[in-house]
């Protein structure tokens, strides 16, 4: 069948994304769902920064590749041997499908799936196919999912059913940033009630561990962006305390409110500068977790010292640390009940055909969430 889709032919073209038009909306043949795989039409998808460092090379994969992660839709077609998935069926993608047989699957660590990771590296689905052409040429898949389209065809180990009462906008929305950062706060810091909690860089997934942190019954919570206006937001959410990051004197604003650094500090920028930031202002005994994704080639150094001797913690988190099929029908009860307020990180829907817009957008920082809707 045929289906649009957003297509990065090359990496690390210069912005304006509105000039250069890095991804093309053109039409491709999509093959039948193979063994173990479905038709999913999707219907929203979600600009997500891990996208924007595709585009812009500093998280760099195999082109050309039909992009985008963070989707929802309804399942049409299964192939052989799909359970639990019926056409009809609203489905939300997690961006590492899991086998579900390898050591870290068995331990309960689906993020870390090997043979996901090793798939989405190549830029295939789980069986190694590619269902993508255009005019002969193979498509690369972007982390299983490739949602920025009308249909994709994805393996049933990447896919969740989801309640159909909820908007597909918000449900894309669950599948990277809430995951991401609820799941940072509960799963891999796992914070415990009355703590204080700082979160540098309030995008989808900072704005998601604000949400986290109110839930786990935080004290405090330190919204630090180089944004002002994501600060304003944050404290609408809940954020205690608002810092701006440009400040020279930053670090120090934060310590002082917090009384010496606080208990738990997420980094949610993906820049160096932004972990720096978190790791200065936890305090002695503290964990500093990091969701961040930036250039394989940045590194990132602390006086060695401080671990030891203030006992100090830094703790990577890859989804949320989370597992799909047990986290987000939690997340999505918290959220029918008004206590995980997803529709707050929505800033905007937009078509297809504005995809490289919306790109500007998120790299200006403008946005929170902003979701294409087919
Ligand atoms: N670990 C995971 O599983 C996972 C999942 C999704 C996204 N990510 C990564 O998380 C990061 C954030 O993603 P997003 O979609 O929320 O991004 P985003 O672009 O929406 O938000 C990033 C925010 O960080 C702010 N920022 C930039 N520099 C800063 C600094 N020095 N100090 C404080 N704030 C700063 C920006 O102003 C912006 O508000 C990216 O690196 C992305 O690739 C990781
Ligand atoms: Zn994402
Ligand atoms: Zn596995």
């Amino acid at each position: 069948m045929k289906t649009r889709a957003a297509v990065l032919y090359e990496m690390a073209l210069p912005a304006p994304y509105s000039e250069s038009r890095p991804l093309r909306v053109e039409e491709l043949e999509l093959a039948p769902p193979g063994p173990g795989e479905v038709l999913v039409r999707i219907r929203a998808a979600g600009l997500c920064h891990s996208d924007l460092s595709v585009i812009n090379g500093s998280r760099p994969r195999p082109t050309p590749m039909a992009i985008g992660h963070e989707a929802a839709g309804e399942v049409v077609e299964t192939g052989n041997g799909v359970s639990g998935l019926e056409p009809g069926d609203h489905v939300v993608c997690a961006f590492v499908p899991s086998c579900g047989d390898c050591a870290p699957c068995r331990e309960g660590r689906p993020a870390l799936c090997e043979p996901g990771a090793e798939a989405n590296n190549q830029g295939v689905l789980l069986s190694g196919a590619r269902r993508l052409k255009k005019d002969g040429t193979v498509i690369n898949h972007h982390l299983g999912v490739s949602g920025f389209a009308d249909y994709a065809v994805i393996d049933q180990h990447s896919l969740i059913p989801v309640d159909r009462e909820i908007p597909f906008p918000q449900v894309a929305l669950f599948g990277c940033a809430v995951m991401t950062g609820v799941g940072a706060v509960i799963n891999t810091a796992r914070v415990p009630a009355g703590s204080s909690v700082a979160i540098v860089g309030l995008g989808g997934v900072g704005l998601s561990a604000l949400l986290g942190a109110v839930v786990a019954g935080a004290r405090q919570i330190v919204a630090v962006d180089v944004n002002p206006s994501k600060l304003e937001l944050a404290k609408s959410l809940g954020a205690t305390d608002g810092v701006n990051a440009a400040e020279a004197d930053a670090v120090q604003q934060i310590r002082s409110v917090t009384e010496g650094g606080v208990e738990y500090a997420f980094e949610t920028a993906g820049v160096v500068p932004a972990m720096q930031t978190a790791y200065r202002i936890t305090r002695r005994g503290g964990m500093t977790v990091t969701s961040g994704l930036p250039h394989p080639k940045d590194e990132f150094s602390i006086p060695q010292v401080t671990l030891a001797a203030e006992e100090r913690t830094i703790k990577g988190s890859y989804i949320g640390s989370c597992i799909p099929k047990r986290d987000l029908p939690r997340m999505i009860q918290l959220y029918k009940q008004g206590r995980l307020p997803v529709d707050r990180l929505l800033t905007d829907t937009l078509p297809l055909e504005a995809i490289n817009e919306g790109f500007d957008r998120l790299a200006r920082g403008e946005a929170a969430r902003l979701v294409v809707t087919m």
